[in-house]
């Protein structure tokens, strides 16, 4: 068994949203190690069967796994669906983003009526509706999968990516709700052609509850690896918000 991601946070995504949390993580804990990985050869995973979500899920958990990973933050929240079944197989601290994130909204919303902005397979999968359920609220969702490409072609600031956000939220400045909950972690990336329809609503991003006691700082120099399943350049390229990345490709 090799030990090398033991000393590291690892962080899993589709492709570059996840960077939205591992950026949240950087913030707040600065003392850890961490290593990004970005399933980009097989994103975007909000149009995907559950079974092949679960799949893809487990090989990149497994992966690290094997590689002596004490911690995972599923950075996705398409994936973190399958959080609780990957607590079941792996004897790994794993985070995910749903659950923590619908917290948030709680102690957000006054009205107790929410929109869901989230990926096809995450609306489909009523992980948010049945988790916000508890707390007596209500979700308007809107599959918004269509958005995700924009982010991992580094085409954003397009027209075409107007368009397409226009048309998809159109009818979102009239829904009965306060808050709109960017249930995808690409979505940040968007914020600001989202963020005209939410207008006078709330925004929450999603968030994780990561805690660090697990991970010890390491005993060498502070880093972070940036890993990809696909193209390092494409990897790279697509996350020049969020500053140097040196994605390297990896075959899972
Ligand atoms: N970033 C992922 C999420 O939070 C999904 C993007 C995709 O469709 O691959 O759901």
């Amino acid at each position: 068994m090799y030990n090398c991601f033991s000393d590291f946070v690892c962080v899993i995504d589709s492709g570059v949203g996840g960077l939205t949390v591992l950026r949240q993580l950087q913030c707040e804990f600065p003392r850890c190690n961490y290593v990004y990985l970005a399933d980009s050869s097989h994103c975007p995973y909000g149009v995907k069967s559950p079974q092949e979500i679960q799949h893809r899920v487990e090989t990149l958990i497994k992966y690290f796994y094997e590689n002596g990973a004490q911690a995972v933050v599923i950075a996705c929240n398409t994936a973190s669906v399958f959080a609780e079944t990957m607590r079941s197989k792996f004897n790994l601290a794993i985070f995910d983003v749903i659950a923590p994130t619908c917290k948030q909204v709680a102690s957000v919303t006054r009205t107790k009526k929410v929109v869901l902005l989230a990926t096809n397979t995450t609306v489909k999968s009523r992980a948010y509706q049945k988790e916000l359920q508890q707390f007596g609220i209500t979700v308007t969702a809107f599959p918004c999968s269509d958005f995700v490409p924009f982010v991992e072609k580094n085409a954003v600031d397009t027209a075409e990516c107007s368009e397409v956000v226009a048309s998809t939220l159109s009818t979102l400045p009239q829904c009965d709700a306060d808050t709109v909950i960017l249930g995808c972690t690409h979505f940040p990336i968007l914020y600001k052609k989202i963020s005209p329809y939410a207008k006078g609503k709330k925004i929450v991003e999603c968030c994780c509850d990561f805690q660090p006691s697990i991970i010890y700082s390491s005993k060498s120099a502070l880093q972070t690896m940036f890993l990809t399943t696909g193209v390092a350049e494409q990897a790279n390229n697509a996350s020049q918000w969020f500053g140097k990345t040196n994605f390297v490709h990896v075959d899972l």
